[in-house]
């Protein structure tokens, strides 16, 4: 058989193989599948097609949910994410700072046990709005830069119980200092008393800004995934 023709054969079956694994699907609650490996070409043809949506530092990142892996490790960590607030008090209610593709809000939508509203940074919602699409997510509320002094969540006059930092880059060592991840995190007192950070937070958080942390925690939430290696604080957000 000639090589270009195996290659395209290898590629067929590697994608058949890929779309029947469970790893590499969502469900919904009437049993019916989202590929993510669809999910995951739609998003690169989309990069490949806007590349000057991507080309910043900032929104450079956001290249990485083409990465079909990295979204089942996602859905993992959203699902263990979801049912441990399904767990916690019934009423309460979550603000999720980055929404991003939108999976722990999917799972909230579908399932109905956690009360989850969502906002997105509005420089950068277009560039998840492929995935949220086949997720059919919107965020709740849009937000200008954490990093302005300005900063708001426009229209939100609501207060949650907590806000949700997932893996929100603007706080970690790579992109705060000690003072700028206090008052980032004070920003968000306006909208909830405590805040819930969920990450690999050995490695996105270093001694001194892990020790500002440790001193606003007050738990944390039943599950981790090492797989994703992630950690959890719930932090009480007067204490800054
Ligand atoms: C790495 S993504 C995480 C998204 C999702 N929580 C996840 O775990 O995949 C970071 C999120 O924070 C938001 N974000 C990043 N920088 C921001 C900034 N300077 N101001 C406001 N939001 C920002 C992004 O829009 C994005 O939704």
């Amino acid at each position: 058989m000639m090589k270009k023709q195996l290659t395209k054969k290898l590629k067929k079956q590697l994608t058949k193989k890929l779309k029947n694994s469970p790893k590499f699907t969502i469900e919904r609650q009437d049993n019916s599948t989202i590929q993510l490996l669809d999910v995951a070409y739609d998003h690169l043809d989309f990069v490949l097609k806007n590349p000057e949506y991507f080309k910043t530092k900032d929104h450079f990142s956001t290249v990485q949910y083409s990465n079909v892996t990295l979204l089942s490790q996602l859905d993992d960590v959203c699902k263990k994410i979801y049912n441990s607030l399904a767990h916690m008090r019934r009423d309460s209610t979550y603000l999720n700072i980055g929404t991003g593709p939108g999976i722990l809000e999917f799972y909230a939508n579908e399932f109905k046990a956690a009360n989850i509203d969502s906002v997105e940074w509005d420089q950068q919602e277009r560039n998840f709005s492929v995935i949220r699409k086949a997720l059919n997510v919107e965020p709740t509320y849009l937000c200008n830069d954490v990093r302005d002094n300005n900063f708001e969540i426009y229209n939100c006059n609501k207060k949650y119980d907590y806000v949700l930092l997932i893996r929100f880059f603007p706080i970690n060592a790579e992109n705060a200092t000690v003072s700028q991840l206090k008052d980032r995190l004070s920003k968000f007192k306006k909208y909830a008393n405590k805040a819930i950070i969920i990450d690999n937070i050995d490695v996105a958080f270093n001694k001194e800004l892990y020790d500002v942390l440790a001193s606003l925690e007050i738990g944390n939430l039943i599950e981790t995934n090492p797989r994703f290696q992630n950690a959890s604080m719930i932090l009480d957000l007067n204490k800054i």
